[in-house]
């Protein structure tokens, strides 16, 4: 284990680095259940994951000391656990704010918070709130992001990295320095309630807004065109001349 620190308020101050871990996730989830306290901002940054952890029970795989795979402390105690949503919406837009400055452009958040450099997934965030009775006590951030990895297994499709992007090698501890700063500024918005911000730089930098798409629903392949994300983060899809929505598990976005 060894300590870094960063000139932020509080998201990354301290830095917690393992060289191997099962999850990154999992092991702040088990040191929140100790008795010292962790304080906000904690990072726990991995070199490498045995089993990390994607949403839907899907596996995360990322090449060992080649990308950042790391899992973010935040306390949103002022947040109903009924917009808890909000908080996706928040660290999306934070990494494609740092992504975009990096990048210069195309970097998109796939609903409900991929993030995509053009038609590929270059990030994954994996959050996961303990709530204690109404109040979200603490939430789990975990980040994944493919920076110098140039070679996937072939059974991942549509995938990304800085290095295939920008065709050079990226600083890991600047990367996650920027990320911390521009997931801050974000926290520190939602935190002062300026929701409509938040709402409206989330929705335009939605991957497919307003555009014709193939979506698998059920077992069928449905046309439609995303319109929104109503306020429980459910996606609208125009179909037909009616909006439905959906959650996560109910629609995939069928890719050429
Ligand atoms: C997804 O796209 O399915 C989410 C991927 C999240 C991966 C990150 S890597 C760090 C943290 N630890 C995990 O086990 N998962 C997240």
């Amino acid at each position: 284990m060894q300590n870094n620190t960063f000139s932020r308020l509080f998201v990354g101050q301290n830095v917690v680095t393992l060289k191997r871990v099962d999850s990154t996730n999992t092991f702040l989830k088990n040191e929140l259940s100790k008795s010292t306290p962790l304080s906000e901002g904690t990072v726990i940054l991995a070199d490498e994951q045995f089993a990390g952890r994607g949403q839907i029970n899907n596996t995360w795989v990322s090449d060992p000391g080649k990308n950042l795979t790391f899992s973010l402390l935040l306390l949103p105690k002022f947040l109903n656990p009924e917009n808890q949503f909000l908080l996706n919406k928040t660290i999306s837009i934070g990494i494609n704010d740092a992504l975009t400055q990096i990048i210069g452009g195309n970097v998109k958040i796939k609903w409900p918070n991929d993030i995509y450099f053009n038609d590929d997934k270059l990030g994954g965030i994996l959050i996961e709130n303990i709530l204690r009775g109404s109040i979200i006590s603490n939430s789990v951030i975990g980040i994944g992001l493919n920076a110098n990895q140039t070679h996937f297994p072939t059974d991942i499709k549509n995938v990304t990295s800085l290095k295939q992007i920008l065709h050079r090698d990226y600083d890991l501890t600047e990367l996650l320095a920027e990320l911390c700063g521009s997931i801050e500024y974000r926290y520190l918005q939602l935190r002062a309630g300026r929701l409509e911000a938040i709402n409206r730089d989330y929705l335009n930098s939605l991957y497919k807004l307003n555009q014709a798409h193939k979506f698998k629903i059920d077992t069928e392949e449905i046309e439609g065109e995303i319109t929104g994300i109503d306020k429980n983060g459910l996606l609208e899809i125009l179909i037909n001349g009616e909006i439905r929505k959906y959650n996560f598990k109910e629609v995939t976005f069928i890719h050429k």
